[in-house]
This record gives structure tokens, sequence and C-alpha cells, in this order.
């Protein structure tokens, strides 16, 4: 790997940044200064320092983000897709999974492909968690057929799911799928409309309330571990 890229990789800003970093001999690779961003290296086992503090090799990176509505979970389209909010240098990322565009809330962004495999695949059983408004209250028959087993359009039948009343016209529903529009179209089967609709959690991974809609944030060590237990 060029050296200005692992340094871009690494979080040292831009590739043009990682090149003024070393131009200003800040860089070290082996105990040896470095100035040349093409220079090639092992990134398994160079030793690599700026300003004499070893900078650690991860292959994976992993971010929270606080999806707003009006972008696309997708890495390329002539709308704006959620990439466009994160900086350049996590650009080789991927949300993992899909929210509708006006959907909000939790969306995992990463390069992690093999983890990304494991939360999407429908065997894993992953739980999702979303908080909903709805045109009209939910009811005690919408707990029930969604416990059973609802059949959306075109005969689809989704898994067991749990929704809870909050009050008024909010709930929340835990599912363990990710069919197209499934929410949605659970309520519509339902009689009902989704009026907003925000994903909250993902397996234990809860969305970081403190994140304006657009922000992200590194995922905390603890969250990670979480992620690659096992259970759903
Ligand atoms: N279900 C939906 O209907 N939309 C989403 O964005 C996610 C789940």
């Amino acid at each position: 790997m060029r050296l200005d890229k692992y340094l871009a990789d690494m979080g040292f800003g831009t590739r043009n940044e990682a090149k003024k970093l070393l131009r200003s001999k800040a860089v070290s690779v082996n105990g040896l200064l470095a100035k040349n961003g093409d220079m090639k290296i092992d990134e398994n086992n160079d030793v690599i320092c700026v300003d004499g503090e070893q900078v650690a090799y991860q292959k994976y990176v992993y971010l929270m983000l606080n999806k707003p509505q009006g972008y696309v979970s997708a890495t390329q389209s002539s709308v704006p897709t959620v990439m466009d909010l994160i900086q350049e240098k996590f650009r080789d990322m991927f949300p993992c999974g899909r929210l509708d565009k006006d959907t909000e809330g939790l969306l995992l962004i990463t390069n992690d492909g093999p983890l990304a495999h494991q939360l999407l695949s429908p065997k894993k059983h992953v739980d999702k968690e979303y908080y909903i408004e709805l045109e009209k209250p939910a009811t005690e028959g919408d707990i029930q057929a969604f416990e059973k087993g609802i059949v959306i359009d075109g005969g689809e039948k989704c898994a067991p799911a749990v929704l809870k009343i909050v009050d008024g016209n909010s709930c929340t529903l835990v599912i363990q799928e990710g069919k197209f529009h499934q929410v949605k179209r659970m309520f519509e089967a339902r009689g009902n409309k989704v009026t907003y609709l925000k994903r909250t959690r993902m397996k234990n991974l809860v969305l970081d309330e403190s994140l304006e809609p657009g922000e992200y944030r590194y995922l905390t060590d603890d969250e990670l571990v979480g992620l690659k237990e096992s259970g759903n």
C-alpha cells in the first residue's frame, strides 16, 4: 500500500493532507524519516510513526451515522447518498443495509464486508428496532397480527415482530428481517400509514441520540464487540 493512502486511511486527512504531513517531516517508517507519499509500505509489518507515535493499522472502520431524511442508502446515485455526508477519506466504505430516503436514524457505515453480511443475512435474525409515528393509533389487533406474522401485499409473510404502543399515534417495532419497505407495508396491511420512521437500534447497537441527523462518529470498542457477538 502507498504510504499516503495508509495515512489517509488511518485518519490523517485526505491524501493531499497526508502528503503535507510527510513534507513536514513528521512521518517515519521503521525508524527512518519518510517524505514520499508514493513509498510502498507493508501495512501488516512496517512500523509507521507520526510525530513519534506509532500509528497501528486498522483494516476495518465502523461509523454510526444518524441518517437524515432526503438521502438514499447507496454508494452511488443521481440523488444525494448517505456517503455524501461522510468525509472523503471514508469513501471506500458502504452503508450496512438500507433505509428509505424518508427514513431517519441508525445506519452503520463500514468497509467490513463479512460483518455486514452477518448483520444483514435473513438467517441471522438480527433485531432492527424502529420508532414509528402513524396516521392512526396502533391497536391491540396490530400487536397480535404482527406477533403471529403478518402477510403483506404481494402475499409475502413476515416473521413475528414485536410492536409496542408508546402513546397516541407513536409506537416501536422490532423486526428481524429487511424486506423492501417492510415497516410501511406491515402497517399498510393493517389499514394504517407510517408518517415518520426512524431506526433506533440494530442488534445491540443503539442510535446515539446526541448525534444530530447527518452526524456520525466511530463506534466504541464495546459497541463493536456487541455487534460481533453471536445472537440477535
Ligand atoms: N421499513 C421501511 O418501510 N422503511 C425503512 O426504511 C426501513 C424499514
